[in-house]
């Protein structure tokens, strides 16, 4: 089967590394990519024109969209047009993630459990509501999408008011901050889910945790995320059973009945509460660096999984469960990300694949890298994706480290501590 994957990170990597076996293309893919998918660098995600030229000059079977703007963009609506079948949602089901009032609107029509909320269209109003409120912290989070930036979390009624003014008034997010939600501040362990859906029909990959701060400990600023592990304990069988049949089929059915099926990866975003599971937010595709733990994890056909999910024919889909084992994804970044950061340092440590010699069940997926003269140099803020397999989480955290260990470049930055509040089970 040919195939093109949409995107150029560390999850476009793991996606790609999942695919293998296939005709492979990846736009604009990266240097990591390059090692097992013909990669296109000039040809943006958000190049929707781009992205349906080369689907269909290539001839592919099927297009895999990994990030959410190409989503929101109508990629998928673009490629249905031309008779390419796309795994991810429709522009109007990719809303999910792309409006947070439509995904808060929904959840209350349907009884799915959220945090309380208001939803406001001017800052005056917005900023009078702040004011007549007694608890903080409380949340603030612009409609629309903004680069994993929109969420404030705002201690104290000051940090409110200048939230406000700064994405109603200043516009920091442009358009994405026309509307604001304000909501309940939740508290409790946050779980990572992934199931994959034609919109009736369903399969669920492994949960996952994410480690969102820059720094240890959760300290520092918001990053797209510094690691990860999977499956997440804090996932019981009890959560996920209340998951299945309090949120995920409720969403599902939900998105079918307002018109907008959707098709492709749901990722919730779940706070375990001492009220009950509650969604936080969702996501219409896979997470990065989600999918760099929980896709080794998967054990089956995953192109056919893909494929018969982009066709809506999931119900006959029988070839993939979630295997054993434990993952551990550390990302290794540069110095100072998520704010500014130099590019261009040569990376030490990787072979002429990008991997590492001496640990082969040790995956590399390649987030922002650069080949020239046969060496790897840095060329974003996430720069590689490390990222290991055990029987325990220990095992898999430990090896994980242990490859990181073998790569070094200027100003390298990562946590330390991937894994550690799951080790610990607590929050
Ligand atoms: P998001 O960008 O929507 O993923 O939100 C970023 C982070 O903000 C989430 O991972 C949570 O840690 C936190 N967050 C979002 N909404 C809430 C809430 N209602 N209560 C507590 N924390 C929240
Ligand atoms: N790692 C968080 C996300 O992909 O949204």
């Amino acid at each position: 089967m040919k195939i093109m994957v949409t995107g150029g990170g560390g999850r476009e990597h793991a996606i790609v590394k999942c695919l293998g076996g296939e005709e492979l293309y990846c736009a604009p893919g990266n240097s990591g990519i390059a090692a097992n998918a013909k990669i296109f660098p000039d040809i943006k995600a958000t190049d929707v024109d781009g992205q349906v030229k080369l689907a269909k000059e290539l001839g592919v079977d099927l297009v895999v969209i990994g990030p959410d703007d190409a989503l929101a963009l109508g990629l998928a609506d673009r490629l249905a047009e031309i008779g390419i079948p796309a795994f991810g949602p429709s522009k109007s089901a990719a809303r999910l993630e792309s409006s947070k009032v439509f995904s808060k609107d929904l959840m209350k029509k349907y009884n799915i459990p959220t945090a309380e909320y208001e939803v406001f269209d001017n800052a005056a109003a917005a900023k009078s509501y702040i004011e007549s409120l007694e608890k903080f912290p409380t949340v603030i989070k612009a409609d629309g999408l903004a680069l994993g930036k929109g969420v404030i979390i705002a201690e104290d009624r000051e940090t409110a008011l200048s939230a406000i003014s700064e994405i109603m008034e200043d516009k920091k997010f442009g358009e994405s901050g026309k509307r604001i939600v304000i909501e309940e501040f939740l508290t409790g362990p946050e779980i990572s889910v992934f199931v994959i859906t034609d919109g009736i029909n369903t399969v669920e990959l492994s949960s996952a945790m994410d480690h969102k701060r820059a720094g240890d400990n959760d300290t520092g600023l918001n990053t797209g995320g510094m690691g990860t592990i999977a499956p997440n304990p804090f996932y019981t069988e009890s959560i996920k059973k209340e998951t299945n049949e309090r949120i995920i089929k409720p969403t599902i059915d939900a998105m079918r009945a307002e018109g907008c099926p959707f098709s492709g990866v749901i990722f919730f975003g779940l706070m375990a509460t001492p009220d009950g599971v509650k969604v936080i937010e969702y996501n219409s595709r896979f997470g990065d660096p989600e999918a760099q733990v929980i896709l080794p994890l998967f054990e089956g056909n995953f192109t056919e999984l893909l494929y018969k999910t982009a066709t809506g024919k999931l119900d006959s889909f029988t070839d993939g469960t979630i295997g054993n084992g434990y993952t551990a994804c550390v990302v290794v970044a540069s110095g100072g990300y998520p704010e500014k950061y130099e590019t261009g340092k040569v990376i030490e440590g990787l072979n002429e694949a990008g991997q590492l010699d001496d640990m082969p069940d040790v995956t590399i997926y390649h987030a922002g890298t650069k080949i020239a003269d046969g060496k790897y140099y840095t060329s974003g803020g996430r720069v590689l994706g490390v990222t290991a397999k055990g029987l325990t989480l220990k095992a898999a955290i430990d090896r994980a480290y242990k490859a990181v260990g073998k790569i070094s470049f200027d100003k390298m930055q990562y946590r330390l501590d991937i894994g550690k509040k799951a080790l610990l089970g607590n929050e």
